[in-house]
């Protein structure tokens, strides 16, 4: 969570932070602050809310410097005000510092500096490291501001990403990294020190990713990058990035979400792009075929993710078992790290995460790595921690993807499930004939989402009529049932509607009670194998008063008669329809948050990437 920023050169700083934070917004937007260094000098400006906020005071004053830092804030410790916003700066105001992540132990080392006289301003676990970076500095005559940041970072527990500057040192930024993101522009003369690269690409395309340990100084137009502890210089290498500036722009959508469910025209087939073999019923994963042979003969497959990911993970437990015949159990992240889970070195386990950097999947793939594991990435950020830490991995290329909710990303990592499924299926005995059906199926999406965004105007019916509910239920089974807990986080995620997603049998025995008259319930009911079953479902909601709206591949009486409403996804393959129906989901959350005034891009209390416990 959170952005960071930092840039020396010989521009002005000021347009290039302001621009950077901008980019950066998605991760984190309750407050923001820039700090500049002039005339061997700090002057800093801070403010509650939207980095447009910020802008407006910084277009007031007359702030201005040679290099500088700016973070745009997702509140973990302390509340989201003016104070707690970063730049932190220390007691004399010389030092100032951003930071992604949280100091864990920052309580005990306050209260030692309480104890030692500082003077604290804010409530944030940053302000405690930039303290004690000052108390070191400035006590210490053998300490130079760079070994104190080093000798600081020491101290500290926890994760961060940090960028630093010191007034004594007006030509020096200093930047470190352990457990948060951060990439290193290197332009003509300039540098860029960013939580991604989205805020450095209109500046320089070579960038070197850092790695946790690691601590950059750059002096006068030089760069190092070595071992926090060590010292030790460590050599990176740059890498260029063809990332262009309209895919990380809204164009004509007034919403990045919106573009990002009209991107869905070609994201999947550029995430099938040369992996498609439709001659011999397979696919091509160039990313895992170093490892096949572990893949082929592995026990177990453990998926691992957050949200989103996760839900993706539930469709592909479905899909390689069907296809791979191999159990696997998905796992939330956030509880795989600390459980013991059965790992060895017959064990996958899979991460998959659309920024490639959300700590907890990191956290887990480093366990299973450590335990043995072979790890695999589903990454759709090329450069991500996930996808470096991973043993090897196959990205989703759906590009990049701005807007909090995940829309393209969802559909890119079914995509590449089915995909792996499908591949090692192939090796394990499954019929070239069945690889050609699935594959058949993959290659007309394109036209299918085109199909389904023609029907926005009867998803908009839908919004209008129930934007008012306070609660709604999903419901789906087998491989639609994540497909419903994915349509019910889309839309409490964006419109702040409680939802709720089921799998539609076990309605039963519980979620029925709630249904009223007022309650939509939507149903994601493909003509298959189950589909009499979920008919049955939709005859009990029905009973109930309550309001029915089916997604559905074919219309049929019972269908048209119990249906409040009916929307229609193109016939496809029973494997490929979780990615068609979850369009329809998403156009669906958008439309109601629309009606709903909500700031869709970026709701309250979330951020895009958390790169926090
Ligand atoms: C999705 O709409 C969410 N904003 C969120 O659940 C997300 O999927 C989750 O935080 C995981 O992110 P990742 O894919 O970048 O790891
Ligand atoms: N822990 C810091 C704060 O609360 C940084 C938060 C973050 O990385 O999002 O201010």
């Amino acid at each position: 969570m959170c952005g960071i920023i930092g840039y020396i050169g010989n521009k002005d700083p000021v347009p290039i932070l302001l621009k950077g934070l901008k980019r950066l917004e998605y991760r984190g937007y309750d407050s923001s602050g820039i700090a500049l260094l002039q005339d061997e000098k700090l002057a800093h400006i801070k403010r509650a809310g939207k980095v447009s906020d910020l802008q407006s005071l910084v277009d007031d004053s007359s702030i201005h410097g040679n290099c500088g830092i700016a973070h745009t804030r997702w509140a973990t410790h302390g509340i989201p005000n003016d104070i707690n916003a970063h730049p932190h700066l220390d007691h004399t105001g010389n030092i100032a510092l951003v930071h992604n992540g949280i100091f864990e132990n920052y309580e005990t080392i306050k209260t030692l500096l309480e104890k030692r006289g500082v003077q604290f301003t804010s409530d944030t676990d940053t302000e405690v490291i930039v303290q004690l970076i000052s108390e070191l500095y400035y006590n210490n005559e053998k300490l130079t501001f760079e070994n104190s940041v080093r000798a600081a970072l020491q101290e500290v527990v926890g994760a961060y990403g940090i960028v630093a500057l010191c007034a004594d040192e007006p030509n020096k930024i200093i930047a470190a990294r352990m457990g948060s993101p951060l990439v290193l522009g290197v332009g003509e003369g300039e540098y860029f020190l960013a939580s991604d690269a989205s805020p450095i690409i209109e500046h320089t395309r070579n960038v070197i990713y850092l790695d946790d340990d690691e601590f950059v100084i750059i002096d006068n137009e030089e760069y190092s990058i070595s071992n926090i502890q060590s010292k030790k210089i460590v050599s990176k290498t740059l890498t260029r990035i063809d990332l262009s500036i309209e895919e990380i722009e809204k164009g004509e959508f007034p919403h990045f979400m919106l573009k990002e469910i009209h991107d869905q025209k070609h994201s999947i087939s550029d995430t099938m792009r040369g992996r498609l073999n439709l001659f011999d019923g397979t696919t091509n994963l160039g990313g895992i075929v170093n490892y096949l042979p572990n893949i082929l003969s592995a026990s177990r497959i453990y998926i691992t993710a957050c949200g989103t990911s996760w839900h993706a993970g539930l469709i592909g437990k479905h899909l390689i078992e069907e296809y791979a015949r191999v159990p696997v159990h998905v796992e939330y992240a956030s509880e795989f790290r600390y459980r013991n889970a059965i790992i060895d070195p017959n064990t996958i386990v899979i991460a998959i995460s659309q920024s490639g950097e959300t700590a907890d999947s990191l956290a887990a793939i480093k366990k299973a790595k450590e335990l043995g594991a072979t790890t695999l990435g589903i990454c759709n950020v090329v450069g991500s921690s996930i996808a470096r830490e991973t043993d090897a991995g196959i990205f989703t290329h759906a590009g990049p993807e701005i807007g909090v909710a995940s829309t393209k990303a969802f559909t890119a990592q079914v995509t590449v499930l089915i995909m792996l499924a499908l591949n090692i299926g192939r090796k394990k005995g499954v019929s070239k004939d069945r690889g050609k059906e699935l594959i058949s199926s993959l290659k007309t999406v394109d036209q299918d989402v085109i199909n389904i965004l023609r029907s926005i105007e009867d998803i908009k019916e839908v919004a209008k009529s129930t934007s008012m509910a306070n609660h709604y239920l999903y419901l789906g089974r087998g491989i639609n049932f994540p497909v419903a807990l994915e349509g019910a986080l889309k839309l409490k995620e964006i419109s702040y509607i409680h939802a709720e997603g089921y799998p539609a049998a076990e309605m039963k025995h519980g979620p029925i009670a709630l249904i009223d008259e007022k309650m939509p319930v939507v149903f994601i009911a493909p003509q298959d194998d189950t589909f009499y079953k979920v008919l049955s479902n939709i005859e009990e909601v029905k009973a109930r008063g309550g309001i029915v709206i089916t997604i559905t591949d074919k219309i049929n009486s019972s269908i048209k008669s119990l249906s409040d409403f009916v929307l229609l996804v193109p016939k496809t393959h029973k494997y490929v329809f979780p990615i068609t129906s979850s369009i329809i989901l998403q156009i669906l959350a958008y439309e109601i948050a629309v009606l709903k005034n909500c700031e869709i891009d970026q709701p309250r209390n979330l951020a895009k990437s958390v790169t926090v416990e």
